[in-house]
């Protein structure tokens, strides 16, 4: 072999070598930068985790079907101050499924202020009342309405 060509061949291979560093760099350096960017790729979990975290706090306060799903209060004017001011200590059916007149509604509420350490409502007082008083009204029929107008049919045997 001629050593011109010996020397040809070897600057070959030195060539290719030098491409193939190049290219690991490149994949190295472009994975590097990958990850820079999304520093959570390799923690399977943390992304499902984030969106989690993101919906429930967007669920907080969220309303399907005219209710307040955390509650279950019927969303109407005053719905945040009745879910503020009344469902931190105790459920909000206990405020529902006590159907009252507004100034029951008023001595129920004087009644929690003096023993039960709720506090003054101030202007709020009356918008809560009146949401009570209108989504959840007193139920005054005690027994069903008396049967009117009913066609009646011969048993046959
Ligand atoms: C500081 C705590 C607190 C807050 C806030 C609060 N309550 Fe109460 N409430 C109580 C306690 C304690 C009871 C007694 C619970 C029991 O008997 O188990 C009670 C009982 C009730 C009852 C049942 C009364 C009865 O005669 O049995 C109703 C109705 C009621 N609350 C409505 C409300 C409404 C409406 C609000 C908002 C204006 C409210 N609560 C806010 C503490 C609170």
């Amino acid at each position: 072999m001629l050593k011109e060509e010996v020397f040809r061949i070897q600057v070959k291979k030195v060539y290719q070598l030098l491409i193939l560093v190049l290219i690991m760099f490149a994949i190295t350096g472009g994975g590097l930068l990958y990850y820079l960017n999304n520093p959570g790729v390799f923690d399977s979990n943390s992304k499902t985790e984030t969106l989690l975290a993101v919906s429930i706090e967007e669920d907080e306060d969220r309303i399907a079907n005219g209710v307040h799903v955390r509650t279950g209060l019927v969303d109407a004017e005053g719905l945040m101050l009745v879910v503020n001011n009344c469902t931190n200590c105790h459920s909000s059916k206990l405020v529902t499924q006590n159907r009252m007149s507004a100034d029951r509604w008023n001595a129920t509420i004087e009644w929690m202020q003096e023993t039960q350490n709720l506090w003054d409502l101030g202007g709020n007082q009356e918008i809560i009342v009146n949401y009570l008083v209108t989504n959840y009204p007193p139920q005054k029929k005690g027994r069903r309405m008396a049967l009117i107008n009913i066609d009646w049919y011969e048993l046959e045997d």
